[in-house]
């Protein structure tokens, strides 16, 4: 029955919320391998646990991706203003547009009556380039935001799956793997054990900045990104994780 599977569903998030040492896990009661329409159930899931808490912030930090632009779709849209900043978290990472940070921080945005800033960097930039680009005013103050960043809302990508999206060169993927890269989030890639093996070479949020944030958002289903969850999972504990059905059943037989 309808109750049941709440019940069920209620106990594996609790389970899986301690086997994973995390805060919070939300799990939609459908599978996306299997639905993939349902990823809307889950990007809507984000988005209520979200409201609750946004107007406890100030600097909304968001992330690429085909399930951040679902969340930021997915949104209600507000009639007030809030009193937010939205900032991409990190650089385009080599994504089309459309799913780029840049775009749905400002979708984002418009939902919330907030305010928002731009990074305009490209990617795969040389360092001293970067250097030059990132003391223009405009991005400066941009990356002067991300620092202020007190909620982040991003997605969680499988790291072969990524390098391959990413057109990352051959040498790139073979380094990737080599170092049992099984992750990837906000530019950067990390082992099972939650360890950085691989940043990409973009600007943005830094791995020291996203492990002493209190409120993190990940958004990430499907089997093939369970693995993905756990390794992201060790990093900060903080996280407060929306799955679904297919990546928590995996992740009940892999912890
Ligand atoms: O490239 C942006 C990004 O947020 C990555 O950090 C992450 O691995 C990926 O997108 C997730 O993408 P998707 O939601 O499409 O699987």
């Amino acid at each position: 029955s309808f109750i049941s599977e709440i019940k069920g569903i209620t106990k594996l998030e609790d389970i899986l919320t301690k086997r994973l040492g995390i805060k919070k896990i939300v799990i939609i009661p459908s599978s996306i391998d299997e639905c993939p329409a349902c990823s809307i159930d889950m990007a809507k899931a984000a988005g209520r646990y979200f409201f609750s808490i946004m107007r406890e912030h100030k600097v909304i930090g968001i992330t690429g991706g085909t399930t951040m632009h679902s969340f930021a779709e997915n949104l209600p849209q507000m009639k007030t203003e809030m009193p937010l900043t939205i900032v991409p978290a990190r650089g385009g990472l080599g994504e089309e547009v459309e799913i780029q940070a840049n775009n749905i921080a400002a979708m984002v945005s418009k939902k919330l009556n907030g305010h928002y800033v731009l990074l305009h960097v490209p990617d795969n930039i040389d360092k001293d380039i970067m250097e030059s680009i990132t003391s223009i005013p405009q991005v400066k103050s941009t990356l002067e935001a991300i620092d202020e960043i007190d909620l982040l809302v991003f997605g969680i990508g499988n790291a072969s799956d990524m390098a391959k999206r990413r057109k990352s060169s051959d040498k790139e993927c073979m380094v990737i793997k080599e170092r049992g890269a099984v992750s990837e989030a906000f530019g950067h890639y990390f082992n099972i054990d939650g360890e950085i093996v691989y940043e990409t070479s973009t600007v943005g949020i830094k791995l020291d900045k996203y492990k002493a944030l209190n409120d993190i958002i990940g958004i990430a289903g499907g089997k093939k990104k369970a693995e993905a969850i756990l390794s992201i999972a060790r990093i900060n504990r903080n996280l407060v994780l929306i799955t679904d059905e297919s990546a928590a059943n995996y992740l009940m037989e892999i912890t």
